[in-house]
């Protein structure tokens, strides 16, 4: 599944992770910000980054999280590949932006929602081998279950687009460095990074995404996430 224009030059330089995790997560009604939130008996930003690190895709990790829970977080994050915590914005797109601006040479960011814990790190290879080979823009996509329709303020339906030509997308979405840097050079806002890049004209590759990389929002999304990982074999945490 992908529509694009064709790979072009690939830009080279070190692959670096952007990971918000600043949120509030208000939805999912937990006493701590969202990331912090424990998935399995461990932090929802602790399984991002150790995924991106067992990707063997990511050259340095750079994890945004609120002001007051900076030292928290580098207390909670391996030390065995380059990570750093930054202090995240207001916004998503503040967060990433504090990101963006804490690594003037990457070469590629592969910008990674922490409350996408469970994404496989075969998925965030397969991101980065995309941009390796050229494609400057690559977000994973999932075909559509539910019929989608539009609605006016009233909840009256006002169209059904074609669920054919749907996607879900999840993250990490993966960029070339300077056409992220320029997407977010305008402050218009957007919900995800690509919507950002797709301003600026250029073909967003799609690649099959994964079941797994689900995001955690709800409080059932919580529960679904402890069961996956309660059936599921994952190294012990600090073994990285
Ligand atoms: O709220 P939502 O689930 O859409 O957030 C997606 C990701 O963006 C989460 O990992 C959240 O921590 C992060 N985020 C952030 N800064 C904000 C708001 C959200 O880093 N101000």
């Amino acid at each position: 599944m992908s529509e694009t224009d064709g790979p072009g030059r690939s830009a080279g330089g070190p692959v670096v992770a952007l990971v918000p995790a600043a949120g509030r997560g208000v939805r999912l009604g937990e006493d701590k910000p969202k990331a912090f939130v424990a998935v399995g008996g461990t932090p929802m930003v602790r399984l991002a980054v150790d995924g991106l690190i067992d990707s063997g895709a990511v050259d340095e990790i750079i994890v945004m999280v609120p002001a007051e829970l900076v030292e928290s977080a580098g207390a909670l994050l391996p030390l065995s590949c380059s990570v750093r915590v930054v202090v995240g914005g207001a916004e998503r797109t503040d967060s990433v932006r504090a990101g963006i601006a804490a690594a003037p040479d990457a070469g590629y960011f592969l910008v990674h929602d922490a409350a996408r814990a469970l994404a496989p790190p075969d998925l965030i290879a397969r991101v980065s081998a995309e941009l390796h080979a050229g494609y400057p823009a690559v977000v994973p996509a999932l075909p559509v279950v539910d019929t989608v329709k539009t609605v006016n303020p009233d909840g009256v339906v006002t169209g059904t687009p074609d669920r054919a030509a749907l996607r879900a997308i999840q993250t990490p979405q993966g960029f070339a460095a300077d056409l992220l840097r320029a997407a977010y050079a305008s402050d218009v806002p957007a919900t995800d990074d690509a919507g950002l890049v797709e301003r600026l004209g250029v073909a967003v590759r799609t690649i099959l995404g994964d079941p797994l990389a689900f995001k955690i929002t709800n409080p059932l999304d919580l529960r679904l996430a402890d069961a996956v990982l309660a059936h599921t074999e994952t190294p012990a945490v600090g073994t990285r």
